[in-house]
């Protein structure tokens, strides 16, 4: 370090008194004073030069580079509704070298789910994220157009005769689940503590195998595959979205469990090629035949690739959510028997049994409807939906702050970011928006019914995989909106409606925490902290 400074000092004039000074007191100097002055800098530059009035205004940060990652990072809820009130619904921010501007409210969310291909890219946001995980060719590793054409295949794979043909195999997987993993059943102590989230997990990765997957997914489920599926999910981090590559261990594994299962799935292929027929109409045999609009078919490699990519788009995103929407039923014994009653009212049999769920049935359950919803109102489990900014994107003089004279522009090369969840908890929309209200979904009148009208029926469009209320614009996006909107919401809703039914039948739930637990924001979908539940049988396993 020595040497170092010495050799620095020889190129930057330094005072006489710093040359006499002993050198281990040089060195504190260095250390202390070098990030002092760039700290200096930094805030010197943001508090009294003047600003670029067509850009956003930048949220005050200390550490350049660093920026705000640490404030955003811990609670970006927090985050967002403090920049709000401090800058208005368009604000940028610094993390980690990127500049991201956040556009909040239904006309920010608009500005860049609405975003024209032109100026907004989601590939450039994601691929170095989503490529290692999935494997080449598909979703964000080829031009939008072709994804596009993606989910228009996937769209093809869930149809209403597919959906029809899961609550009974989801059911089959919850009674194995309960009676013999967890072993709450007649024989056996019958009432479990349990982690909740963990539980979940473990259920919506053999309900949407048994279904959705395969045959052959589900099989496997009990070895070699959910190593595989663990080592993968591993590359599905934070920290693998702001560094792609690192040489970490848990990146080598990332990398090695994407080809074995990428191969795992190809196998599948061509063993069911080969003749093999014992197998449900999932979701490979839907892939398998597909072409693009050129006459160009899906390979078996992109099948394997877009098999990885709906594993993990479903997999967090709704074990998270059952996991949120089963700890507000435990936290409120009368909404969970109001359930209950729901299921006895129009499924119950005289002896005490119900008959089994239909995906016709699930329509029929206006409660359990609501409380999916408004579990997804609060507990959105995407944070934060970046978009890469490929143009300069005028913004509309509606979300320019009120005191500035010129209308913002966000410019080329910033990120620009969605945060539906605010407007999903704002106050101004939604009446006790930090209540759970279940309730709010059935009232017709209700600015909720508003909102989800809005989402639901508003101008239809097709981006390529079917024609789709827009929805850009509405206050209530869990499922996003626009051309990269789900296309898993159906299959999603079913697993989870049939899921909660089977629990609030068969069981009564008790939170073994005291208080609610919180959020955990360091993990790339927003998940309970702690979620320790018990369940108890009910007098009659049905
Ligand atoms: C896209 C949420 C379940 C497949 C999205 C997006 C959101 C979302 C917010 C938009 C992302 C963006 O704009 O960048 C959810 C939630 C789920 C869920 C809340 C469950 C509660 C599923 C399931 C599947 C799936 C089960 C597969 C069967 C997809 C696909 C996309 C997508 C293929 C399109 C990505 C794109 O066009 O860029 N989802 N999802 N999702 N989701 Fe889901």
């Amino acid at each position: 370090i020595l040497t170092q400074l010495d050799l620095l000092q020889q190129q930057i004039p330094v005072p006489q008194w710093y040359s006499v000074l002993p050198a281990p007191i040089r060195v504190v100097l260095w250390v202390i004073g070098l990030p002092t002055l760039i700290i200096g800098l930094n805030v010197f530059r943001q508090v009294a030069l003047p600003r670029n009035k067509n850009l956003p205004p930048v949220v005050f940060h200390y550490i350049p580079w660093f920026g705000s990652a640490a404030y955003y990072g811990e609670d970006p809820y927090k985050f967002f509704f403090e920049c709000r009130e401090k800058y208005g619904d368009l604000f940028t921010f610094i993390l980690m070298g990127r500049r991201v501007t956040v556009a909040l409210g239904p006309k920010g969310n608009n500005l860049s789910l609405g975003g024209k291909t032109s100026q907004v890219s989601a590939e450039d946001a994601y691929t170095h994220l989503t490529t290692p995980v999935f494997g080449k060719g598909v979703v964000y590793d080829c031009p939008n157009e072709m994804l596009m054409q993606q989910k228009k295949f996937i769209k093809s794979g869930l149809t209403t005769e597919a959906l029809q043909s899961y609550p009974p195999l989801i059911r089959d997987e919850c009674q194995e689940y309960f009676a013999n993993t967890l072993g709450i059943n007649p024989s056996r102590p019958s009432s479990k503590k349990v982690d909740l989230l963990h539980a979940m997990a473990e259920l919506i990765i053999l309900t949407a195998s048994r279904t959705l997957q395969g045959k052959e997914v589900r099989e496997s489920l009990n070895g070699s595959f959910a190593k595989l599926f663990e080592d993968l999910d591993g590359g599905f981090t934070p920290l693998n979205f702001m560094f792609p590559n690192l040489p970490l261990p848990s990146y080598k594994r990332r990398d090695v469990a994407q080809k074995a299962m990428s191969d795992f799935y190809m196998k599948i292929i061509e063993n069911r090629r080969k003749g093999e027929t014992d197998h449900e109409h999932d979701m490979i045999a839907s892939l398998q035949g597909c072409k693009y609009r050129n006459g160009v078919p899906l390979t078996d490699r992109d099948i394997s690739h877009i098999m990885i990519a709906l594993l993990m788009a479903g997999q967090h995103t709704s074990s998270a959510t059952s996991s949120w929407a089963l700890l507000h039923l435990a936290d409120s014994p009368e909404l969970y028997e109001s359930l209950y009653q729901e299921q006895r009212t129009k499924f119950g049999n005289p002896d005490g049994t119900f008959r089994d769920l239909t995906y016709e049935d699930i329509k029929e359950c206006k409660l359990l409807d609501a409380t999916i919803r408004e579990t997804l109102r609060m507990h959105a489990p995407i944070h934060s939906i970046y978009r890469k900014v490929m143009s300069d994107i005028p913004v509309p003089p509606s979300l320019s702050a009120p005191s500035e004279q010129a209308s913002y522009v966000i410019p080329k090369g910033h990120y620009i970011m969605a945060a539906p969840g605010v407007s999903q908890m704002d106050p101004l929309i939604w009446q006790d928006s930090k209540v759970f209200t279940p309730t709010r979904w059935l009232d017709e009148a209700g600015v909720a019914a508003a909102a989800v009208e809005q989402y639901s029926k508003s101008e239809q469009v097709d981006y390529g995989f079917g024609a789709v209320s827009k929805g850009t614009e509405s206050p209530y996006q869990p499922f996003g909106a626009g051309r990269h909107r789900c296309v898993g919401e159906q299959f999603a809703y079913t697993q989870l409606s049939t899921i909660i039914t089977y629990i609030v039948r068969n069981y009564t739930m008790k939170l073994e925490v005291p208080e609610f637990p919180k959020t955990n924001y360091r993990t790339m979908i927003v998940q309970p902290m702690n979620p320790l539940v018990s369940f108890t049988l009910r007098k009659q396993e049905v």
